[in-house]
């Protein structure tokens, strides 16, 4: 068993990320402002749910303690300068501060949920934050495995963020392996996938740097039935 923090557990991939490591038997931590999310299934409860925004580390160093793995899958597409929401704050200056409290605990490891691309009619801003803290983070002196995919689909009761019809579009893209792979760094994948790949790179040493998106949908080795929710 291990401890792992997510930060935006409560997010769609990242309650995802959450639901499968509380099934796998592991301690699960969660920070992310709203803290708990309104979801009525049992593995919530087993969550430890902690209300705190990112940017004030000291209200949340100390859910590091004991942890073994940190996995960052906070992101915005939107501005709110307003309200110190900026592409590059959220998408790039989050992940390299959740990266050096994680280093500063001691964790072995640290998963970057980054992406492959800039999603569409969003600002290239978004994907040059990315890329700058994927630099930053594996220059960490700890196990630092970014992950890069493209669109993720949801599956089951949690649906995502895509409309109903182009997320079901996405998922019949990913059932046909000859479509899929015409997709290139775009080419859809599961949130179940997506979600089971980190947790396994968050909790396998050696694991390399980069994981692309040929990396990501060709692994295989993962719980057979993530199709079934
Ligand atoms: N969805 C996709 O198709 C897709 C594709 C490729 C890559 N990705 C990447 O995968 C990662 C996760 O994406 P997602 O779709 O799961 O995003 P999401 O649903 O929007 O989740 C974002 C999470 O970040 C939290 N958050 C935002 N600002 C925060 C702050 N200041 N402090 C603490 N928590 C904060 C949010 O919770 P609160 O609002 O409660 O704070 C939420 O839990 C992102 O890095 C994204 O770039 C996503």
């Amino acid at each position: 068993m291990s401890c792992i923090l997510i930060t935006g557990g409560n997010g769609f991939i990242g309650r995802e990320i959450s639901r499968i490591a509380v099934e796998d038997g592991h301690r699960v931590r969660s920070i992310a402002r709203r803290g708990r999310p309104a979801i009525d299934e049992p593995w919530v409860a087993e969550v430890d749910w902690n209300a705190a925004d990112v940017f004030e580390p000291y209200d949340w160093r100390e859910q590091l303690d004991g942890c073994d793995a940190v996995i960052h899958t906070i992101a915005t597409i939107r501005d709110s300068p307003e309200q110190g929401v900026t592409l590059e704050r959220v998408n790039g200056d989050a992940a390299i501060i959740a990266g050096l409290e994680a280093e500063r605990a001691n964790a072995s490891a640290f998963v970057f949920l980054s992406a492959s691309g800039t999603p569409p009619f969003v600002s290239d801003r978004y994907q040059r934050a990315k890329r700058r803290a994927e630099r930053a983070l594996l220059d960490l002196d700890l196990q630092a495995s970014v992950l890069r995919p493209g669109p993720i689909y949801g599956v089951g009761t949690n649906q995502g963020h895509f409309p109903r019809p182009v997320n079901r579009a996405l998922q019949l893209v990913d059932d046909h392996e000859w479509l899929a792979r015409r997709f290139g760094d775009a080419r859809p994948i599961s949130v179940t996938h997506v979600a089971r790949v980190a947790l396994k790179a968050a909790l396998t040493p050696n694991t390399p740097d980069l994981l692309s998106v040929p990396d990501i949908s060709s692994d295989t080795d993962l719980h057979p039935s993530e199709h079934e929710r």
